[in-house]
């Protein structure tokens, strides 16, 4: 056992209450974060007059061995310490010996713990930022690339009217950009120090927090000690972003699954992103696909928990605060596995534009022409909507489509239809007569795709 307290104590703890309490097992994940952290803290005490300038550089110096140690694997974190904190403390301390026991002066575990979680949570956003960019440069490509590849678009999972793969793919790309702006949102709420607060009540010692916040990019030191030691808002509302991407990716994958089935045979999944069975030879299953669906719901525990842990606490740090780490930790894990997986499954899928298109053909998704057909012929929608649908009860009983039915079977049921009706009805007029911004049409692709461009742009 190897804890940084004990003064008081008369009776050592006890081994499990030890294990119970001890957290390196999984804060060692923010050992960077914690070193630079405190060598923000060693510099600013000692441009605060706190600490001397050699004892700074010893310590500083001290650090930076340790962590090159962790990094090349020659220094191990051992699980004999009760937390990262009391690690590098420790470490420090059997290295350059006394400087080192100067390190904690003006901070608690509570303020450092809060600046740890806090940078490492920074990180993992932009990184996760960063995917997701990725991944909307992929839906981009794809647009681009099929603004004339027709399917069929689905209410109720039923056929409903023809529109594009640049279109369905564009759906995805809006709600991945919202993704995008919550992750800015929750950067720039979250990103102020809360080192300098110690343990609730700030400290004595002439602490310049303003630096320490500037040191580690920061916009400003947190303005209440008490709210910095215990806020996790910020862990909250990022693990609320995430599980919104999640869940965009879920109802992607779930596409996906729908669309690779043997029903639908609209793509094939490349061989890298699929998996087979161990009984059934003919088998290649979206396995990646299920598992980023499956995966949603350990993202969406993450914040569930973390809702439930924070619930009843009083101001300000409480010991059920170090639960915020392991789920969390593992939330940020599994959506960058995700993204990265999902990236690379979507953009190696092929498209099976033939029988995309066959299938936009079929189920009466032109039904709705034929009525803007008889509307622009003067009829009222509401009886156009009612011609409409005899003509298709007279298509089921004889198991045809609306554009096969000759002139007469068509004036039989309605005097007003012409030749132009096939053209009217055809699969690229349906689609190309929807250019509304938002349509499917080919011009309101084009243009939204040049929206897309430009927000591409801003990015850099
Ligand atoms: N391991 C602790 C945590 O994650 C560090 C803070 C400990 N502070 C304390 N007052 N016991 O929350």
């Amino acid at each position: 056992m190897a804890q940084l307290w004990g003064g008081r104590f008369t009776k050592e703890t006890d081994q499990l209450v030890y294990n119970f309490n001890a957290s390196i097992t999984f804060d060692r994940k923010f050992y960077r974060q914690d070193m630079e952290g405190s060598m923000a803290h060693v510099k600013m005490l000692a441009a605060a007059g706190i600490l001397t300038e050699e004892e700074r550089d010893l310590i500083l110096e001290g650090i930076t061995g340790i962590l090159r140690d962790v990094e090349n694997g020659t220094l191990e974190i051992s699980d004999k310490y009760e937390d990262i904190h009391s690690f590098v403390e420790a470490t420090l301390i059997d290295r350059i010996g006394d400087a080192g026991k100067k390190l904690h002066t003006g901070r608690s575990r509570n303020d450092q713990v809060a600046l740890d979680m806090k940078l490492y949570t920074r990180d993992e956003l932009m990184e996760i930022k960063g995917q997701l960019e990725s991944l909307i440069r992929t839906c981009h490509q794809l647009m681009k690339d099929h603004i004339h590849t027709a399917m069929p678009g689905f209410t109720h999972l039923q056929k409903a009217q023809p529109l594009t793969l640049a279109h369905h793919i564009g759906a995805y790309m809006e709600m991945f950009k919202r993704d995008h702006g919550r992750l800015k949102d929750v950067y720039e709420r979250m990103n102020y120090c809360p080192l300098g607060s110690g343990a609730l009540a700030g400290t004595t010692y002439p602490l310049d927090r303003e630096m320490t916040s500037s040191l580690l990019g920061f916009y400003g030191p947190t303005l209440n000690s008490m709210d910095s030691v215990s806020d996790r808002d910020y862990v909250i509302e990022l693990l609320s972003a995430l599980s919104i991407i999640m869940m965009h990716l879920s109802r992607f994958c779930e596409e996906i699954i729908i669309w690779n089935s043997n029903e639908y045979g609209f793509i094939e999944i490349d061989d890298a992103y699929s998996t087979g069975s161990s009984i059934m030879p003919q088998k290649k299953n979206p396995d990646i696909a299920e598992l980023v669906r499956g995966k949603t719901g350990r993202v969406y525990g993450a914040l569930n928990s973390m809702l439930t842990t924070m619930k009843g606490l009083p101001l300000a740090y409480n010991k059920d605060m170090q639960e915020d780490k392991e789920l969390t930790f593992d939330a940020y894990d599994t959506v960058k596995g995700c993204l990265a997986l999902f990236n690379g499954m979507l953009s190696t899928i092929s498209f099976k534009k033939d029988v995309m298109e066959q299938s936009a053909k079929k189920g009466f998704t032109n039904a709705t022409d034929v009525a803007d057909y008889l509307v622009n012929h003067g009829i009222p929608f509401r009886d156009a909507h009612s011609i409409v649908g005899r003509l298709v009860l007279y298509c089921i009983e004889r198991q045809v489509s609306l554009d096969d039915l000759s002139l007469e079977e068509y004036r039989s049921i309605c005097p007003v239809i012409d030749e132009d009706i096939y053209e009217a009805i055809s699969i690229k007029t349906c689609i190309e007569k929807r250019n509304t911004i938002g349509a499917p049409g080919p011009d309101a692709i084009r243009k939204v795709i040049g929206i897309n461009e430009e927000w591409l742009a801003d990015l850099k």
